[in-house]
């Protein structure tokens, strides 16, 4: 029989969780703590709608409910992303046995490139305005059934597949130094856009115009390859690769409009 010991984890009842809030776009943030019952395998969205229930912070004074944004609860829409402990990551696979296994206060912010809309709700418009811009859609003419689509290569199948399950969530956005509030660089998550639908045999018959849309300011020269979009990836997308493909096409689109004009 084992002699070793199985010691039993220590149990703790609550967590802090610090919150900060933000009342409306252009106002001052500050920081509420609430101390919210843990239960075994919670995430944040479930700290996060106990404190919408019972909005008192640790000092027992009566606030307003925390306002955040979700949608699927399964890292799939990326609506839910916010900053925790210093991470950008989802909220609703954010578990709280993890963040705080020896029941450390957990930390909550709202994304810094977009604008607040409220508290942990940031307004991720500029990101959807950026894939408008690139044309970052397969054209297809009307809305009646066009059949089956053109046969893709399993090799190209392969490289697609990654590409495509990008979420829009933002995180490459917030930990890239090139893109900023002020700014206009497109970032990473657009480009490989760019990348998935230039390579599909229908998408690429406006991969001149996508590719024209990263020519100038905000496109693809304002990438300094530090690599950050990458490390924070929840889908873990290639995303210097994409870079790095996308750049190939646009020099080579450069090359032929030269000669072509
Ligand atoms: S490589 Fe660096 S600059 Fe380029 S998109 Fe990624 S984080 Fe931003
Ligand atoms: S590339 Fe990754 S980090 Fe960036 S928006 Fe898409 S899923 Fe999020
Ligand atoms: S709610 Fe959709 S990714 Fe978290």
């Amino acid at each position: 029989m084992s002699s070793k010991s199985h010691a039993k984890p220590v149990e703790h009842k609550t967590v802090i969780i610090r919150v900060k809030r933000q009342d409306k776009r252009d106002s001052q943030p500050y920081w509420e703590s609430f101390e919210v019952p843990r239960r075994s395998n919670m995430n944040i969205i479930s700290a996060l709608q106990y404190i919408a229930a019972n909005p008192k912070t640790t000092d027992g004074k009566a606030t307003t409910p925390v306002v955040w944004d979700s949608g699927c609860l399964e890292e799939v829409c990326g609506a839910c992303t916010m900053v925790i402990n210093g991470h950008v990551r989802q909220s609703c696979s954010s578990l709280i046995d993890k963040l705080s296994p020896d029941n450390e206060p957990i930390t909550l912010e709202p994304m810094s490139k977009f604008p607040v809309v409220r508290d942990l709700w940031v307004d991720r418009q500029r990101l959807f305005d950026d894939l408008r811009k690139v044309k970052a859609w397969v054209p297809i003419d009307g809305t009646h059934d066009l059949g089956a689509g053109p046969p893709i290569a399993q090799d190209q199948q392969e490289i697609a597949y990654p590409l495509s399950r990008c979420m829009s969530c933002g995180c490459c956005l917030e930990a890239c130094p090139q893109y900023t509030p002020e700014g206009s660089f497109v970032g990473a998550a657009v480009i490989s856009q760019v990348r998935l639908f230039n390579e599909h045999p229908i998408g690429k018959v406006l991969k001149d115009e996508r590719l024209e849309a990263l020519k100038g300011p905000g496109g693809l020269s304002d990438c300094s390859k530090a690599g950050n979009c990458v490390e924070v990836c929840p889908k873990e997308i290639p995303l210097m690769e994409s870079i790095a493909a996308v750049q190939r096409q646009a020099t080579l689109y450069s090359i032929r409009k030269f000669f072509t004009k």
